[in-house]
């Protein structure tokens, strides 16, 4: 039995394209229960898996492994493969799609991932390296001029306004994450890819906000001693699954987004990018919704193994205090339950 207070709002679930569930030879950094966990706490209810995992999500056999450990999903999932020499028997798999790492680009495997006609998902240029930028740049052209045959493109973290445009310039659709919007370069020193970016370029990127498809988290976590390791040699990632929901209701709550724009940012949007539409959404994935307070807090996560993010303590308009995943109660604003998500793609 559901009764909304009047401050609360009655949402769809999030849909987190952008995630590093872990799990298989990663599990201690995170795994399959801690990281959906996470995300039910944060109003999230269907997770984009990344697939750079140990083994690699390149294989047909990797992936069916992945596949079976995220049975023990929370929420409903998708899971990406990576670029490899499997591309023909992985595009007869249920997968949402591929991610496209910058490395990737010199392999000679990559044609085959390009031309699949399921979702490419693809790094944005990178700034700190001129050579990175213009492959990227280049690729992008490419890409743009046989898009037709080559079915959907995807951006995924774009750190600047420029980026974004560029992406739909060329008929991609772009994403962004809470941290770079909120964090600089030398306001943090967590280490991130696509690094953080300076305060001109962050302030900027809020322009996107009212253009882009989706806001993504990147949950990357790594435990605490490792993002204690010396610079060079600590592993990039900032875990916030959680985060990202709270905090565009925040902006909702004080009255700089609509709900409508919320809504696309969050659930409309990265469903479509999934080829999910809503209304099968609906159906096929009943009762996937998320209730949102209007209440002052300081973010803190709950499930993670990763325990440290930058954004511990950053102050919050809006908490998450429901969230259902198949019509059943997977988070109750006190405690997660095991509810059993379905792969969307299946
Ligand atoms: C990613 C991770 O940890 O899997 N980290 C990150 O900072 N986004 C890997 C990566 O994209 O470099
Ligand atoms: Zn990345
Ligand atoms: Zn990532």
């Amino acid at each position: 039995d559901l009764t909304l207070r009047s401050d609360e709002l009655l949402m769809p679930g999030s849909v987190d394209l952008h995630v590093h569930v872990r799990g298989l030879g990663l599990s201690y950094k995170e795994d399959v229960s801690s990281a959906t966990s996470e995300a039910a706490y944060g109003g999230v209810t269907l997770v984009g898996d990344m697939p750079n995992t140990h083994p690699y999500l390149n294989t047909a056999e990797a992936v069916l492994e992945k596949l079976r450990e995220m049975e023990r999903s929370r929420i409903d999932f998708v899971v990406y493969a990576g670029v490899g020499s499997e591309t023909k028997k992985l595009d007869a798999m249920p997968i949402a799609g591929y991610k496209v790492f910058p490395e990737d680009l010199e392999r000679p495997e990559l044609e085959d991932v390009l031309s699949s006609s399921k979702l490419k998902i693809l790094h944005p240029e990178v700034p700190n390296s001129l050579q990175g930028q213009r492959t990227l740049r280049a690729l992008w052209q490419e890409l743009a001029s046989l898009r037709l045959v080559r079915g959907r493109f995807h951006v995924t973290h774009c750190t600047s306004k420029e980026t974004v445009e560029l992406a739909h310039g060329s008929g991609f659709t772009a994403d962004l994450t809470p941290h770079h919007l909120l964090l600089h370069e030398s306001d943090c020193w967590d280490k991130v890819n696509p690094p953080l970016r300076d305060e001109t370029t962050r302030r900027a990127l809020w322009d996107s906000l009212w253009v882009a498809e989706a806001v993504v988290s990147d949950h990357a976590p790594h435990l605490p001693e490792e993002k204690r390791w010396h610079y060079d040699i600590c592993p990039p990632g900032i875990a916030a699954i959680s985060f990202t929901t709270p905090f565009i209701y925040s902006l909702v709550f004080r009255g700089v987004l609509s709900v409508d724009r919320a809504v696309q940012l969050l659930s409309k949007g990265p469903a479509t990018i999934l080829g999910l539409k809503m209304g099968e959404i609906a159906e096929g994935f009943a009762a996937n919704f998320t209730v949102v307070r209007r209440e002052y807090w300081r973010y803190s996560t709950a499930y993670t193994k990763a325990s440290h993010t930058p954004l511990d303590g950053y102050p919050l308009n809006a908490r998450v205090t429901m969230t259902f995943v198949q019509g059943k109660v997977a988070f109750d604003g006190g405690e997660v339950y095991p509810v059993r998500g379905v792969n969307a793609i299946a």
